[in-house]
């Protein structure tokens, strides 16, 4: 009987190794531990042995239950707070995936510098509608409606007077009418034109500044426009102003900088003269003033307008602006 209480022992505990879900636990109490079970089968014998020798089987008998009984409290708990021997749902081994980090598109991040920049300078931010009125897009900064400059915008047009804005000057215009001097703004946004090549895209991006106040000089203009170019490239970057014409600033320049490639020597990307152009400026027109009704003999004031593509594609020696829009993981990660 020894022996047997031993083996149904070491059964029953081998057993309860197997069993990995609480629903196995039932059918195992009542095989072993059950009033018609295995052990209480075992005490029926008992009785039939050497009453000499019952006392010290009793005994073991009694050991033999507990630690049956332990054993099953044991995995019992053990299951019950989901730490038994569940089939593995991973490999914990294995190295772990990585997430891919999204990050913003370069075109975001150099506009989030420009303006970063004028904001640090004291410039507040404006936003407008990308679909504009000729009105606000030509007529009132000075582009009557058989001006020749009309022809370098390839308009989009959606009516005969409504339009996919061709820049962001039209919000000089939309704050100045609604604001008085002295301001001191900046506008960022997505612009349109029919044209797509190497350098040009149907949809980019301009950030528009403008100051009126009184006595606001050109000197004024060379001194903001030099603070941001250096911020923006780096400090000793040669800036140099060439006279232009815009219709809705007198006089007006395009403004270049020492080409980033070469630094000056000549090369491809400055068409080996050394310089690139970044931005066109000038001081507002009277006839712009006259428009929002503010008098041109009490304000002046100066506006620039940038590309941030050209400007993201000088700091960064991209040679295709159609790479921004294609989408390509591979060029878009490496900003
Ligand atoms: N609006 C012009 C363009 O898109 C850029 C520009 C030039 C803006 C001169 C200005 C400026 O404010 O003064 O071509």
């Amino acid at each position: 009987m020894e022996a047997e209480l031993q083996s149904l022992k070491s059964e029953a505990l081998a057993g309860l190794e197997q069993i990995d879900q609480i629903a196995g636990l039932e059918e195992f109490r009542v095989k072993y531990l059950g009033r018609k079970g295995e052990f209480a089968g075992l005490m029926k014998q008992l009785g039939q042995v050497d009453p000499a020798e019952r006392p010290r089987l009793g005994q073991l008998a009694n050991s033999v239950k507990q630690d049956i009984e332990s054993a099953y409290e044991q995995r019992q708990a053990a299951l019950e707070a989901g730490q038994g021997p569940v089939a593995p749902l991973c490999d914990l081994s294995l190295p772990g995936r990585v997430v891919p980090v999204g990050r913003l598109h370069p075109v975001t991040q150099i506009m989030n510098e420009v303006c970063g920049i004028f904001e640090g300078l004291g410039f507040a931010v404006a936003e407008g509608p990308d679909v504009e009125t000729d009105f606000y897009n030509f007529e009132a900064l000075n582009i009557p409606p058989h001006h020749p400059a009309r022809d370098m915008h390839d308009t989009f047009y959606v009516s005969e007077s409504v339009l996919l804005r061709t820049h962001t000057s039209p919000m000089q215009i939309r704050t100045m009418e609604n604001q008085t001097p002295p301001l001191r703004m900046i506008a960022p946004g997505k612009v349109y034109r029919c044209d797509s090549d190497v350098t040009h895209t149907p949809m980019f991006h301009q950030v528009e500044g403008f100051l009126v106040d009184r006595k606001v000089s050109f000197a004024d203009l060379k001194g903001v426009l030099s603070v941001f170019i250096s911020r923006m490239f780096s400090a000793d970057t040669p800036i140099r102003f060439r006279p232009s014409f815009f219709p809705f600033t007198e006089p007006s320049a395009e403004v270049d900088i020492g080409c980033v490639i070469c630094h000056g020597s000549g090369c491809r990307v400055c068409k080996q003269t050394g310089w690139l152009e970044i931005l066109g400026a000038g001081m507002i027109d009277p006839e712009v003033f006259k428009k929002v009704g503010y008098d041109p003999e009490v304000y002046t004031g100066f506006a620039f307008g940038l590309g941030i593509e050209r400007i993201a594609m000088l700091k960064y020696g991209i040679n295709d602006i159609r790479l921004y829009y294609e989408n390509d993981l591979r060029f878009l990660s490496q900003f």
